[in-house]
């Protein structure tokens, strides 16, 4: 497996892949990998002729600095993973190599589109318009034949797309959310939970499991769904930032749509402890299985 530690290593290396005629496929993270990153890794790497990752703890979409200094980073245990299950090459670098200057004032940002307004985008000023310049600056180093991306960032999916259909490539591929035995959505913050914490965390996606049941019994009307989740929530003593249900395919981030829905994804954020933490779930989607400890 190849290691760059600079950007202009990995735009060389493409340029000429592109030249050979090479599908790329390209997976985007900021490091401290999971399974969840490395199943976008072994599908990238089954689906192209090589298989590219970037590793970026990027400041713009960071709207809280200490979350951005406690992000965990370790380049060399990811470059590890990386190599075993088959990545062709990993690259890093610093503001510079990325944007050309280490002033982020002076970074020209891209324009994160209508799906960045609401739930993220509102609880995270900046949040999204930090993703799209990344993300339009990642593609264009890489001109990636495919990109892929997890469902467990699903607003965060919208924007890439609104990306890729502004630039013309690449194809987006989305991945379905990797979880814990428990449920817990995998994360790279849950490093940061204790194991009391940890517990509380899988409430989440109990609570996402509870509306989906809902409307396996027939629940259509949002409002019903969103009282669902928020019930099972509060059972748990969770107070979320937000728990949403959305029509996927008819996004609307400010208000809840009008009723009945006929696809609807629901989406949850909330502090565990001092660890702010996302999920959701296509209702209509495949059952969310969870093995309950008690
Ligand atoms: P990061 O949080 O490192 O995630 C990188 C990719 O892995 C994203 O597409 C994310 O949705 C996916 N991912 C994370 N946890 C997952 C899980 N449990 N199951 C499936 N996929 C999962 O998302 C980012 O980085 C950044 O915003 C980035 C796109 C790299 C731009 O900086």
């Amino acid at each position: 497996m190849e290691r760059w530690i600079d950007p202009a290593q990995a735009a060389r290396w493409c340029a000429s892949a592109d030249e050979r005629g090479l599908a790329v496929g390209f997976v985007p993270t900021m490091g401290a990998l999971h399974e969840g990153h490395l199943e976008l890794v072994r599908r990238a790497a089954r689906e192209n002729d090589a298989a590219l990752v970037s590793v970026f703890v990027n400041p713009l979409q960071f709207n809280d600095p200490a979350d951005f200094e406690r992000y965990p980073r370790d380049f060399d245990g990811d470059a590890a993973q990386l190599e075993a299950v088959g990545c062709t090459a990993v690259f890093t670098g610093d503001t510079t190599g990325f944007f050309g200057t280490a002033d982020l004032a002076r970074v020209p940002r891209a324009d994160p589109g209508p799906a960045a307004r609401g739930l993220e985008g509102e609880h995270r000023p900046g949040h999204f318009e930090g993703v799209a310049t990344i993300v339009r600056r990642l593609f264009q180093i890489v001109r990636p034949t495919r990109a892929y991306f997890g469902e467990k960032d699903f607003q965060q999916t919208l924007v890439v797309r609104h990306i890729a259909r502004a630039l013309g490539y690449p194809e987006v591929v989305v991945c379905p959310t990797s979880r814990e035995p428990s449920g817990l959505a995998r994360s790279s913050r849950n490093t940061r939970l204790d194991e009391l914490e940890r517990a509380r965390a899988a409430a989440i996606s109990a609570g996402l499991a509870e509306a989906q049941r809902a409307w396996r019994a027939g629940e259509r009307d949002p409002a019903a769904l969103e009282a669902v989740l928020a019930a099972s929530l509060a059972r748990a003593g969770i107070e979320p930032e937000y728990a949403a249900v959305r029509d996927p395919h008819h996004w609307t981030g400010r208000e809840r749509p009008a009723g009945p829905l006929e696809q609807a994804q629901a989406l949850v954020a909330a502090r565990i402890g001092a660890v702010r933490l996302i999920d959701n779930l296509r209702l209509d989607g495949p059952l969310l299985r969870r093995e309950v400890v008690s």
